[in-house]
């Protein structure tokens, strides 16, 4: 189901990337193809094998309590009932990226931004931007914890601030962002487990992150992820790794303002140091790494 989407461009510091319409659109769910469904059930499936005893405990109990399952793509409207019930989040359907401050309200109003369609076949393992599969398998399942979905909403709010404080907040802003929902781990008394959901997503990812000896593995530290680049185009080269979703509360509580005026004032990390003070699980050995392309 490849229907045209209005798409423009929006020059970031990233080079222009496509920014979809603003609206908020319904999941046309009967107009899934058989195609369609068939992804969603290898990527879960295939999803599902790897990151059993590799994702966080909270996020597998999660994803099951909503009731996804390989049998067909989720209707937004059945994950709603449950969501409102529980935590009173809810999914919005929409085309794809949203402009920054668009998608900060509808985080700072417990929507949940879900892009409707899913990647093709040929794109099983890569795609470029967010789908249907990164964002309801990926994103949404932790919003049925009460902690972590208060954090998405606080995450909200801060961007609409952050937003109205210039371009330098906003990055230290992203890169928390980067590193927590979309790359965090969490230490469970067994080990290191995830929770981010652009691991959650990525078969190579979810292994890589905690099996190679490639990447840096370092203790969650708020200033030190807001000066840290990130990679958008190959694994990254550091993970942080949270103790709890209530370290994660409780370390972003405080109002940024003056974190963003002092963090204006030093330089930024690249993504695969160490620094002096980092409480380091695993010291990255940086192989495979391709030198420059932080962003
Ligand atoms: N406390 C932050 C601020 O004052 C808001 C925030 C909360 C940002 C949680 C990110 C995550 O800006
Ligand atoms: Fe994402």
């Amino acid at each position: 189901m490849n229907e045209p989407r209005r798409v423009e461009h929006q020059m970031t510091d990233k080079g222009y990337v496509p920014v979809y319409t603003t609206a908020v659109v319904e999941q046309p769910w009967s107009r899934y193809s058989a195609t369609d469904h068939e992804v969603w059930a290898t990527l879960f499936r295939r999803q599902r094998d790897v990151l059993v005893g590799r994702a966080s405990d909270e996020f597998l109990a999660s994803q099951e309590a909503m009731g996804m399952s390989p049998d067909r793509i989720p209707k937004f409207d059945d994950i709603n009932r449950l969501l409102r019930a529980r935590t009173g989040w809810e999914l919005v359907g929409v085309e794809g990226l949203l402009p920054e401050l668009t998608f900060f309200d509808h985080l700072a109003n417990r929507r949940f931004p879900v892009t409707w369609w899913i990647r093709t076949p040929e794109q099983l393992d890569y795609l470029a931007e967010p789908d249907l599969f990164h964002d309801l398998f990926g994103h949404v399942p932790l919003l049925m914890n009460p902690v972590f979905a208060d954090y998405m909403q606080a995450y909200g709010r801060g961007g609409v601030k952050a937003h109205s404080i210039g371009q330098d907040a906003l990055v230290n802003l992203t890169r928390l962002y980067w590193y927590t929902v979309e790359f965090g781990l969490i230490r469970q008394a067994d080990g290191l487990r995830i929770y981010g959901s652009g691991i959650v997503s990525s078969k190579g990812e979810s292994i890589h992150c905690l099996e190679s000896p490639a990447p840096n593995r370092i203790g969650f530290d708020l200033e030190r992820i807001m000066r840290t680049r990130y990679r958008i185009d190959t694994y990254q080269k550091t993970y942080f790794v949270i103790d709890s979703y209530e370290q994660l509360i409780d370390a972003t509580r405080p109002d940024f303002t003056p974190i963003y005026a002092r963090l204006a004032e030093l330089e930024s990390f690249p993504a695969g140091s160490v620094q002096p003070g980092d409480s380091v699980y695993h010291r990255g050995t940086g192989e495979g790494w391709l030198d420059g392309g932080d962003v």
